[in-house]
């Protein structure tokens, strides 16, 4: 059903296009009571053993929507609905900022993946953080927000920058991301170097106690699946010292690896962020050189082209608490949480471990057992 719905109707259109009518019809499901409880009943059922503690939070389970898609917060409530257990809102910037130029999302079916170079197109902190404030939560969720830099903020003042969009938003969010690992903002990547990343780190770190005093803000930061390894270890190391509560890893490729069923070679050759499945292997990598690092001091998010149930699960076993996907969610359409939940599951059932926290890393205890 929803594979013709894409073929015929999503296909046909501009992909910006089809990812604001889709969430258009999302919103609207629920904003009617009715409509809302009915879905969320058929498309979010529960399942208790998937049940996890993290980041402070009692979550229904492990699976959230990566940043990028609710920029700016808009459909919380419409996207728990269908399902996910963690909604990141964001990128949102310290100023409103139209991104970049149309046409800047494309849809490489072949390959089950997108390029993207949206350049957070975003109403601003202080819009964001309204929305927030004014927001009825209908489903209990978690709430994530993820802050990159303004493109018009020259890389000098990129720390005041998000220390704007901290003071604005970290009071809604049960968990702030700092993001610095887009490839659609000049400079933002060089952000995740360690002498300039410390001091970033550092001043949201303290603009988020200043401002939030009556309960510690979760703060993570979001990395990119192109960074050395030895930077990534670097990485890894710096958010145990300054006291970091998690790590995401990752944001969009700007490599074009595992490319190649997309018949349209200009499509490849488009700039921008590549996720969905060819961004999988990496991502996988990347969180298994963290959790061998630094497993157990800090909570690791799984994401970059999770598609199944055994992707989520082999992300868990690597070292993830928590996972998240987007690219994926385009093209197995509203079922696809159901199916993942159902399939994570099935696999902790037919595990040797009793709850889905002491699955998390298990690999590595199986490699040095
Ligand atoms: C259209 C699009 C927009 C995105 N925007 C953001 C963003 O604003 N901030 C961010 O941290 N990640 C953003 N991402 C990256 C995703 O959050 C995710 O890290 C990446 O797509 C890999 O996961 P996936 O393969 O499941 O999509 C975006 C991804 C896509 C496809």
């Amino acid at each position: 059903m929803y594979g013709l719905l894409f073929r015929e109707v999503f296909c046909r259109m501009d992909p910006e296009k089809a990812h604001h009518l889709a969430f258009s019809w999302i919103r609207r499901v629920a904003r009617t009571p009715v409509l809302r409880t009915f879905a969320a009943a058929v498309l979010a059922p529960r399942h208790k053993e998937l049940r996890i503690e993290a980041l402070g939070r009692r979550m229904h389970g492990p699976f959230g929507l990566a940043a990028g898609f609710d920029k700016n917060a808009e459909g919380i409530d419409g996207l728990a609905m269908l399902g996910f257990d963690h909604v990141e809102v964001g990128t949102v910037t310290g100023r409103a900022q139209p991104g970049n130029s149309r046409k800047r999302l494309f849809r490489l079916v072949g390959d089950r993946a997108l390029i993207n170079r949206m350049g957070f197109n975003n109403e601003g902190s202080a819009a964001v953080a309204a929305r927030l404030a004014a927001r009825r939560a209908v489903f209990r969720t978690t709430v994530g927000v993820n802050i990159g830099k303004t493109k018009a903020v020259p890389e000098g003042e990129a720390v005041a920058d998000y220390v704007t969009s901290t003071e604005a938003l970290a009071a809604h969010a049960h968990y702030l991301v700092v993001n610095v690992s887009s490839p659609n903002t000049p400079g933002l990547r060089n952000l995740q170097a360690t002498e300039h990343l410390r001091p970033l780190l550092t001043a949201v770190r303290e603009a988020a106690d200043r401002t939030v005093t009556t309960r510690r803000v979760p703060l993570l930061v979001k990395i990119a699946p192109d960074l050395a390894d030895e930077d990534i270890d670097a990485v890894a190391d710096l958010a145990v010292e300054l006291g970091l509560d998690g790590i995401i890893a990752t944001n969009t490729t700007i490599a074009r690896e595992g490319l190649g069923l997309t018949s349209d070679p200009a499509l490849r050759a488009e700039t921008g962020g590549l996720s969905g499945a060819p961004v999988s292997d990496r991502s996988l990598e990347v969180l298994r050189r963290l959790y061998a690092r630094v497993g157990g001091q800090l909570t690791l998010v799984g994401v970059g082209g999770i598609t199944t149930a055994e992707d989520a699960w082999r992300r868990i076993l690597a070292g993830a608490t928590l996972v998240q996907g987007y690219t994926a969610f385009l093209y197995e359409g509203p079922l696809w949480m159901r199916t993942v939940h159902k399939g994570l599951a099935r696999r902790l059932e037919a595990s040797p471990y009793a709850t889905l926290a002491e699955a998390i890393g298990a690999d590595h205890r199986k490699v040095t057992a």
